[in-house]
């Protein structure tokens, strides 16, 4: 069978909708999908892969969802019995979303492989959203399971290209979590809330341009993200997947309680009462710096914030 270089129609037409402009996939074509979505516990990943499954569903993909914690069954239907099932369902495309049940490793290595095969075969195109990715992907190479699973969805990125395979993968951190080889190729990031301001140096290359901050990153809310693709740097609010809205409550904007900036920072130093601020001695500051982590030099600077502040106030 020839196959030509690039064979991707579905790409020319297909649209994401990520609460953003509308990205084109045409942008796509040559390369495929290599998506990662970085955010803490319950920042809104599964539903940004979701809701990216369902999209590309509609537009022609299968849609794949490797699910670690079962929590997708009840929202698209049971889990494929097995590999040999998925490899048929596969070929046969009677379904646009799949589920497919592995705890860990061990169970998603067969799968991968089925669905490598797949993508070999029939060159029809595949979105596989894996949630959890740290659970199949490691940042140090690993022998056993862990290592051929990595091995695997590195081919999915690798080879995926030529085969319309399109990658969705979730990571809790920036660095550290999935195999470099995903972050060094990934083209379509997806960025929620940032706690830690040390994943700062390996963030900031790709929003320089952009003129976006840490303090950016630390105020998103669940659903946010900073979305980098072929387009640009865009904030966009994700909507919810249909799946989930019909179970899942949306979540509360919450507004940060941290100031960001000077005036904010002034008018939350200005609410906090005389006797509260003299009730910070300095062995309570040390206790409270100590519990909290804080270095030397945060607690230098901090010990003399609340001293002018008490001058001034004086
Ligand atoms: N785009 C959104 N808009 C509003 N609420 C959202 C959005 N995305 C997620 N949420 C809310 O946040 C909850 C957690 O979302 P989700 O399960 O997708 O997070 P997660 O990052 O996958 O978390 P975990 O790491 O724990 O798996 C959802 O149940 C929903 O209530
Ligand atoms: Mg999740």
């Amino acid at each position: 069978m020839k196959h030509s270089v690039i064979d991707r129609p579905e790409m020319l037409t297909a649209t994401l909708r990520l609460g953003g402009a509308p990205l084109p996939l045409s942008e796509y074509a040559t390369t495929g999908l290599l998506t990662l979505a970085v955010g803490p516990r319950g920042n809104g990943k599964t539903n940004a892969g979701l809701l990216m499954a369902e999209q590309l569903a509609e537009q022609g993909w299968v849609s794949v969802l490797i699910d670690p914690e079962s929590e997708l069954e009840s929202l698209y239907g049971d889990a494929v019995a097995g590999p040999d099932e998925l490899g048929a369902l596969l070929a046969s495309r009677e379904r646009s979303i799949l589920v497919v049940s592995a705890e860990d490793a061990a169970e998603f290595v067969p799968y991968g492989r089925a669905i490598l095969e797949a993508a070999d075969v029939h060159r029809k195109p595949i979105f596989v959203v894996i949630d959890e990715g740290q659970l199949f992907s490691a940042a140090k190479k690993r022998k056993g399971d862990m290592g051929e699973a990595a091995d695997i969805i590195n081919d999915f990125a690798g080879r995926g290209r030529k085969r319309a395979l399109d990658l969705f993968v979730t990571a809790l951190r920036y660095t550290g979590t999935l195999h470099r080889s995903l972050f060094a190729n990934k083209n379509l990031t997806l960025i929620g809330c940032q706690e830690d301001p040390t994943v700062w140096s390996s963030l900031a290359p790709q929003f320089r341009a952009s003129r976006i901050e840490f303090s950016d990153l630390n105020a998103l809310a669940p659903g946010e993200f900073f979305c980098v693709s072929r387009r640009g740097t865009e904030k966009v609010k994700m909507p919810m997947a249909a799946a989930l809205a019909k179970v899942a409550p949306k979540a509360a904007a919450v507004r940060r309680t941290l100031p960001a900036n000077y005036s904010q920072w002034d008018r939350a130093m200005r609410e906090i009462p005389d006797a509260r601020l003299q009730a910070l001695t300095d062995p309570v500051v040390n206790l409270l710096g100590i519990v909290a982590g804080l270095s030397t030099q945060q607690m230098l600077a901090g010990a003399s914030a609340l001293q002018d502040e008490l001058d001034a106030r004086a």
